[in-house]
């Protein structure tokens, strides 16, 4: 008999066709629904990529307002999500906060389940959640942050914009034109990615039918571990281990011998170089000097330079992500949820497509275990 052709973790297998986003590691670039995504990052704010990535256009300013209106209002938690999150030990790690609050939102909305008919929920009702989920996400993650430096929650502000108001429930001070902007480019850049592991599980989950609200509770788990968003928060643990800039190397000599990963470089798509990291470098370099954090510059253009130069592997968004939301003054923990408001809204728009267009996702594999056997009687 012969073995089937195995593409073992899907690598290189184009499972399905998608508007939303298109990545094209050969001219390295990255398109949300045609425009690319440094000319987005440039000149839009985040609500107008999510209705772009929702509607496949951008707003016109009535549009904007009506997304932005809809988004303010939405933006408070519901007591019953805060009690849920509060029952949950402060030593849990962040992002298992989130998708527990996720799941809360979801079972208290009365139409969650949808019926046997229309199991999923109609293209109209899942914009509404998506919305919705793209509203209270900031607010969770700030709660969350809040909760476990034993600090009072701050209430959202109607007179800030998404980034703005994101910021300001986190550390209860009006932020900086400068960090706003660094903050805003950086939600764009991680908000769609074709589809990457979290994507496809939402469309898997989608693709039985279920609701949305167990597509991003899914895609929640995927996004955690570190060979996908956890990496954003890896790469700080490896900045506090090397310490600074002239340990680089003796660092990376251990490090390599141990066969480590080093979290932060390398893609699957992207081989010679993620299209997203310039951008979100130069927003980096923007934080830098803001908070006059040369050493920071120095550690991070030491190690690339030092490990592209030894393996030919180069950074991911993660690189330059993880130390602009620590100088931003998010704690390490909070970046992998910071990854998850973003990317609700790629992750959304896939399940709204994947749902318009449905077959069941159910592939085979090849069974290599024991041979068939009985019981001896
Ligand atoms: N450090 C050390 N070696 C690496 C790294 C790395 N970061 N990335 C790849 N390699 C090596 C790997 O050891 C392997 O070497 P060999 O052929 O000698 O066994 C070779 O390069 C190919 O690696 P791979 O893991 O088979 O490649 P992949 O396409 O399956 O993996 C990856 C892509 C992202 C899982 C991997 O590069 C990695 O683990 N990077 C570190 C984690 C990270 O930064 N993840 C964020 C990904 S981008 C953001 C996102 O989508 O979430």
């Amino acid at each position: 008999m012969t073995e089937p052709d195995i593409k073992k973790g899907l690598a290189g297998v184009v499972v399905d066709t998608t508007a939303i986003s298109k990545v094209n590691p050969e001219t390295n670039s990255l398109l949300y629904r045609g425009y690319p995504v440094q000319e987005l990052a440039a000149t839009q704010p985040f609500e107008a990529v999510a209705y772009l990535l929702w509607n496949g256009e951008l707003p016109d300013a009535e549009q904007l307002a009506e997304l932005r209106a809809t988004e303010r209002a939405h933006r408070a938690l519901a007591d019953e999500v805060k009690a849920v999150i509060d029952l949950i030990p402060v030593s849990a790690h962040p992002m298992d906060e989130v998708r527990t609050a996720v799941s809360a939102i979801g079972a208290s909305d009365p139409n969650a389940g949808g019926s046997v008919l229309n199991a999923g929920g109609s293209p109209a009702e899942n914009l509404e959640r998506s919305i919705r989920l793209f509203a209270a996400l900031p607010a969770i993650v700030a709660y969350g942050q809040r909760r476990r430096r034993g600090e009072e929650p701050i209430a959202p502000r109607d007179d800030l914009d998404y980034s703005a108001n994101f910021l300001w429930m986190t550390f209860g001070a009006e932020p900086d034109a400068v960090v706003v902007d660094a903050f805003n480019r950086s939600m764009i850049l991680y908000a769609e990615h074709s589809f990457n592991a979290s994507t496809f599980t939402a469309r898997v989950i989608t693709s039985t039918l279920s609701d949305l609200y167990s597509a991003v509770v899914g895609a929640i788990g995927a996004l955690k571990g570190p060979l996908h968003g956890g990496a954003n928060e890896a790469v700080l643990h490896i900045f506090d281990e090397i310490g600074d800039a002239s340990n680089v190397k003796s660092w990376l000599d251990t490090a390599l011998a141990e066969k480590r990963k080093i979290m932060g470089f390398g893609h699957r798509v992207y081989k010679r170089g993620d299209s997203r990291v310039p951008t979100m470098k130069a927003a980096l370099d923007t934080l830098v000097e803001h908070y006059g954090r040369h050493d920071v510059a120095e550690l991070y253009d030491a190690l690339e330079s030092e490990f592209v130069a030894r393996k030919g592997i180069y950074p991911n968004l993660d690189y330059p992500s993880g130390p602009a939301y620590n100088l931003i003054g998010f704690d390490t923990l909070t970046f992998t949820p910071l990854f998850v408001a973003a990317r609700v809204t790629g992750w959304t728009a896939h399940v709204i497509e994947q749902a318009g267009a449905n077959a069941l996702i159910r592939p085979l594999s090849h069974y290599d275990g024991v041979d068939e056997r009985h019981i001896a009687r």
